[in-house]
């Protein structure tokens, strides 16, 4: 039962936390999150457990996509702070064992960024070939029907030097060209420059499209896409011992290992988004979520665990800041959020993988609904609805498309406590407070013992106490359940048996041959704890536990 054994790397068992400043705390109170408060909150992070820091774009920008847009890699945005603020951040991290892991967002850059404010001079400028420009078609219009995810075609025209450029996401961002040996040599620099002053790693922003070939059509998973990230990996943070983790929607199993696999030096681990995908519309995507089925959702977890087992590495996640919250999501947000919340974070961190958890996730924090378009921020949401509604998509069914997956439902400020503003700020948050702070927030958490915090706290620290959580290997239980996700860890005689109920409703399950009468010890639970097994038990809805055993060894 032994897996292939992996040299082992700090950040295997490490938890990470993912801050989107804008929305964490705002310390000078100007509405918007900021690096100072983002230090104030650090004894919080530490109480929690956590070890790294996944820190959404801090950097100098115009803010067209919250920061995604940068125009100074090597500067930080005045509303988060100064460089010695960043700088301050980095030490205060560390004095606390906590690793800061930069957003690297160098698939595109911001249009204001100097290099693209020269490249739109003329034809000739130096920085021309930095960016990806095209003859207009005969009649003058776009090179090809490329669309942006953003809405709207991929080219936009620039009327100075006659020629379109290429944008993936907004017209704000125009998409680096890579194929120039000058851009990859500059973010090389950048990045070391980062390093050096003490960052833990990156996390590469739509990795995947950096090998893009336009011509051919080809954006995602380039031919250049890989031999790219090994010359970074040598240039860069590979003798650094730092974490890595791309962002990889288009990442199959097989792709996922060419990225993680340790022998061909690329990157820690990937984000892949088959668990989040299996849930939108096969055409309209996300804006047409789709009823949420646990037996296929099991049967991609079962397939990452097993191709990943022993040549790549698992992110483990329900959400980030694009994403819906997990509990609005797979759980309940009514009677039963509490339960439901912990039982997703027991599903999902003890499978084999590194987990992430996203700012609020561990309060159980929910997606929000505003009655109003304009109380929405985020450019994909209002650029999709203007879009959509203008070609005939009511306004109701986009709507529940937003409230569904639409990516500020992350992104409301923090709920710290139930003062203005939910402490997030005294003066008007950039984005609405989800008016359930009162009830859901940090400070609520943090004096009940029973709490979805506390419930996060321990299993981070039994990630640290219970090797086999992150080296045993995965073993699926009951996969034709309906509404129970149940699985093993093993590793030689020692096995951890997980088992969570999906559903609302009171189970009685006939437990798999191998955990019948198991006499073991109770690791977490969220009802009563369970140390012995009978050959059948009764669940409550969203119950969930884990049982550490030794097996008889044959
Ligand atoms: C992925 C990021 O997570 C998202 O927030 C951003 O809008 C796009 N990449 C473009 O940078």
């Amino acid at each position: 039962m032994d897996s292939k054994v992996l040299a082992k790397k700090w950040w295997h068992n490490a938890v990470v936390y993912q801050i989107y400043p804008r929305s964490f705390c705002d310390a000078n109170n100007d509405g918007i999150g900021d690096i100072a408060g983002i230090i104030s909150k650090l004894d919080y992070l530490q109480q929690l457990g956590i070890n790294i820091i996944w820190l959404s774009p801090v950097y100098k920008s115009p803010m067209d996509d919250n920061g995604y847009d940068i125009s100074d890699y090597q500067d930080i945005a005045a509303e988060f702070g100064t460089l010695a603020e960043m700088e301050n951040l980095i030490a205060e991290a560390k004095q606390r064992d906590i690793q800061i892991v930069m957003d690297l967002v160098v698939n595109h850059t911001s249009d204001e960024h100097p290099w693209f404010v020269e490249a739109k001079k003329s034809k000739d400028n130096p920085y021309r070939d930095y960016y990806i420009w095209r003859q207009p078609q005969a009649d003058g219009s776009a090179p090809n029907d490329f669309h942006s995810y953003f809405g709207g075609s991929g080219w936009e025209f620039d009327e100075t030097t006659g020629e379109y450029y290429f944008h993936q996401f907004s017209k704000r961002q125009p998409d680096l060209n890579w194929e120039n040996p000058k851009v990859q040599t500059e973010v090389h620099n950048m990045m070391n420059w980062w390093l050096d002053k003490g960052i833990g790693g990156f996390r590469m922003d739509v990795i995947d499209l950096i090998g893009k070939e336009i011509d051919q059509k080809v954006m995602a998973n380039g031919a250049r896409l890989h031999p790219l990230l090994q010359e970074m990996n040598k240039a860069t943070f590979g003798h650094r011992d730092a974490l890595t983790v791309g962002e990889a929607w288009s990442a199959t199993p097989e792709i996922a290992k060419l990225y993680s696999d340790p022998a061909r030096n690329e990157l820690s681990m990937v984000f892949q988004f088959e668990h989040i995908t299996i849930g939108w519309h096969p055409q309209h995507g996300k804006w047409e979520p789709q009823a949420f089925d646990l037996i296929k959702l099991k049967k991609v977890f079962t397939k990452w665990q097993t191709e990943l087992a022993d040549n790549g590495w698992n992110s483990l996640f329900w959400d980030n800041h694009d994403l819906p919250r997990a509990v609005s999501k797979y759980g309940d947000t009514g009677e039963f959020r509490v339960e439901s919340a912990k039982m997703l974070a027991t599903a999902l961190h003890f499978l084999k993988g590194t987990p992430y958890v996203y700012q609020g996730e561990e309060i159980g924090m929910t997606n929000v609904r505003f009655d109003s378009i304009d109380d929405y921020q985020d450019i994909e949401s209002l650029n999709l609805y203007y879009e959509r509604t203008a070609a005939g998509v009511p306004h109701e069914k986009m709507m529940e498309g937003i409230y569904a997956n639409g990516r500020d439902n992350a992104r409301t400020p923090m709920q710290w406590n139930n003062e203005i503003n939910a402490g997030f700020s005294i003066a008007k948050p950039w984005l609405k407070v989800n008016p359930n702070y009162t009830e859901i927030n940090v400070q609520a958490a943090l004096n009940e013992p029973d709490s979805v915090f506390f419930h996060y706290q321990k299993l981070i620290k039994l990630r640290k106490e219970q090797p086999i959580m992150t080296y045993g290997q995965y073993i699926p239980l009951l996969e034709d359940h309906p509404d129970v996700f149940a699985y093993l860890r093993a590793q030689d005689d020692d096995r951890i048996v997980v088992i969570n109920n999906f559903s609302a409703k009171k189970i009685t399950l006939s437990l798999p041959a191998e955990v019948q009468y198991i006499k073991g010890q109770s690791l977490i639970s969220n009802y009563q704890s369970h140390h012995n097994l009978a050959d059948e038990i009764t669940l409550q809805p969203y119950e969930s536990f884990a049982v550490a055993y030794k097996q008889p060894m044959a």
